[in-house]
């Protein structure tokens, strides 16, 4: 009898840890490495939301919670559902959770049986399709294009959809590209869910407050509010908030669906960190004014990032409506060798090589499910971003 679970088997490890290991001995041997891997902001949470957190301990909210969320936390969500979204939702309709990804990973436990199929546009976050997998289900990976920004079309979605379909996982501005789809963009893809009732949409909103120029945030129930009944909107404080390490994410749905992630969440965490449950409060409730300049920072970066990458030989980058990601590709650099004579044969030698190289991490886009690309995180200083960039050019100058 094998000791560890065969459910395990169908998971892969994380890709990212080879760069990211990598880069950790690089740095570690006194190489010096500008690291655009970070999923997070590059900045302190906000001193309200400090605040905030260091009151709930000294006023002793200390203790064990309600499993998924505190009343005030989830009256806050409500509020912010209705002030950002203008959907409304009871707190009975909310779940808190350690996190956007263990909301996620509730609401998967909670639903897949063998062979229900997740359709999960590509490229994609990296844990989406492990997750499915823990959960028992299938996932059915749809790939995206750059020709039409990473975008899934109506026509991809409908063909995608069977009898087994059971969600459809939306994630708009997207990690790891950085692409939002508009109001438009978004009804065509709501239009094919009306046609079938059987399919649920899971969407994950993180990155919601980060999106630039004349761009607007929608989200699925907003768009086509017949599909209230059958959407969970996921977001959380992490992004938008720079509140990573606080662990506080959180979804809105129907009640039977809310009650079913809160039983798994009760046999497995319990309630989020009570104190970053009080902080997310003040997150969500305080002043919001620091948002909109935050995001004109990041489009800043997005800007200098993007022209210096197309200024590289072989290299296209879109530039996206969201996020603090750009996903360029290097198909234009397939075949080549680099100067120090290794093969650039996939996006992982790609991103070897220019680690190996020039002490710059990028993460290769065979991670994310489409090749052959990479992704930058520009969250980080102008310096460090252009110095990345210089090197980025020179690696690609170097290939032939
Ligand atoms: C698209 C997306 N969803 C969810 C998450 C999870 O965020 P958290 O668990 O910090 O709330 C991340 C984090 O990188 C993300 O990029």
């Amino acid at each position: 009898m094998p000791f560890l679970s065969a459910t395990l088997d169908r998971v892969k490890p994380s890709p990212t840890i080879a760069v990211t290991t990598k880069a950790a001995e690089l740095k570690a041997a006194g190489v010096d490495v500008i690291g655009l891997g970070a999923g997070e902001p590059d900045f302190d949470t906000p001193a309200n939301i400090q605040a905030a957190g260091k009151a709930a301990i000294s006023n002793g909210h200390t203790r064990y919670t309600a499993v998924d969320g505190i009343p005030e936390l989830k009256q806050a969500i409500c509020a912010k559902f209705k002030r950002d979204n203008h959907l409304d939702y009871t707190p009975a309709q909310i779940s808190v959770g350690t996190g956007g990804k263990q909301v996620l990973y509730n609401a998967f436990m909670a639903t897949l049986n063998p062979g229900d199929e997740v359709i999960i546009p590509a490229p994609y976050w990296v844990s989406y399709p492990d997750m499915v997998l823990l959960g028992g289900g299938t996932p059915v990976c749809i790939e995206t294009s750059l020709e039409r920004n990473f975008k899934l079309t109506a026509e991809q979605l409908e063909a995608a959809i069977t009898p087994k379909t059971k969600w459809f996982l939306f994630n708009s501005p997207s990690n790891p590209t950085g692409a939002g789809y508009s109001h438009d963009e978004l009804k065509a893809l709501t239009d094919v869910l009306m046609r079938h009732p059987h399919v649920w949409v899971m969407t994950d909103d993180m990155y919601e407050h980060l999106v630039f120029g004349d761009f607007k945030f929608c989200t699925p129930a907003e768009v086509e509010p017949q599909l209230y009944d059958r959407t969970l909107t996921v977001n959380g404080v992490s992004k938008a908030y720079a509140m990573t390490g606080w662990r506080i994410g959180y979804a809105a749905g129907p009640e039977m669906l809310i009650k079913a992630m809160r039983k798994v969440q009760s046999q497995s965490t319990s309630n989020p960190c009570s104190i970053s449950q009080y902080a997310a409060v003040e997150a969500l409730n305080g002043p919001q004014d620091f948002l909109a300049p935050n995001a004109k920072l990041f489009e800043r970066r997005r800007d200098l990032v993007v022209n210096a990458l197309n200024a590289c030989p072989g290299i296209t980058c879109p530039t996206p409506e969201g996020a603090f990601y750009v996903y360029p590709s290097i198909a234009d650099c397939i075949g080549k060798s680099s100067a120090k004579g290794t093969l650039i044969d996939t996006d992982e030698a790609f991103a070897t090589a220019l680690l190996e190289d020039t002490g710059v991490a990028v993460v290769f886009g065979a991670a994310f499910g489409l090749s052959p690309y990479f992704r930058v995180s520009y969250a980080t200083s102008d310096a460090q971003l252009t110095e990345a960039c210089a090197r980025i050019k020179t690696f690609c100058e170097g290939l032939n």
